[in-house]
């Protein structure tokens, strides 16, 4: 039975790890594909940022949506193939080829970020909830400063 189910498990496993080796048709994809999992990432910030600004906030709507972004987090960064920032409409600047160590930090601390803000909301912490939002904002931040045009 083991030998029978292992094929079959290999090959959900592959298609699980599938978005990180992402091969692009063309470099509109990829800008397309980056663009569209930022435009969740804000969507989900503004929620965030919502519920921390209310007079209540929910810690179980911002567990819900950090673990939505803990997950769409770690997509946008597998579709910067080299020379994708000559698409129309990217704001995506050369230094992240260049430096690509740096650009990488930034996209692992936001996952480290986003860890400690969805353990916080979970754990029902708002204060770490909030000093954690504030991290996963800066990073954001950070690297738009360094590696997205104005
Ligand atoms: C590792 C660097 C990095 C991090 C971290 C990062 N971004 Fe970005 N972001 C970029 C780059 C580069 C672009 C420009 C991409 C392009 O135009 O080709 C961009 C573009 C965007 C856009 C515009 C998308 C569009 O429609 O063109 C939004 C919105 C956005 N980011 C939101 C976020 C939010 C919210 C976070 C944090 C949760 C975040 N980003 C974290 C690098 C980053």
């Amino acid at each position: 039975m083991k030998s029978l189910l292992r094929p079959v498990l290999f090959s959900a496993a592959v298609a699980l790890a599938a978005p990180a080796f992402a091969q692009f048709a063309k470099p509109e994809d990829a800008y397309k594909y980056r663009a569209s999992v930022m435009f969740l990432q804000s969507q989900h910030m503004g929620r965030i940022n919502g519920q921390l600004k209310s007079d209540k906030p929910n810690l179980s709507v911002i567990a819900e949506n950090a673990a939505i972004l803990d997950t769409v987090n770690r997509l946008s960064f597998t579709a910067f193939p080299e020379g994708s920032d000559m698409v129309a409409n990217s704001r995506a600047k050369p230094e992240i080829w260049k430096d690509p160590a740096k650009f990488k930090q930034y996209a692992e601390r936001l996952n480290g970020d986003v860890a400690k803000l969805l353990a916080a909301s979970k754990g029902g912490d708002l204060e770490g909830t909030r000093t954690s939002f504030q991290a996963v904002a800066r990073t954001c931040k950070g690297c738009h400063d360094d590696f997205r045009r104005d």
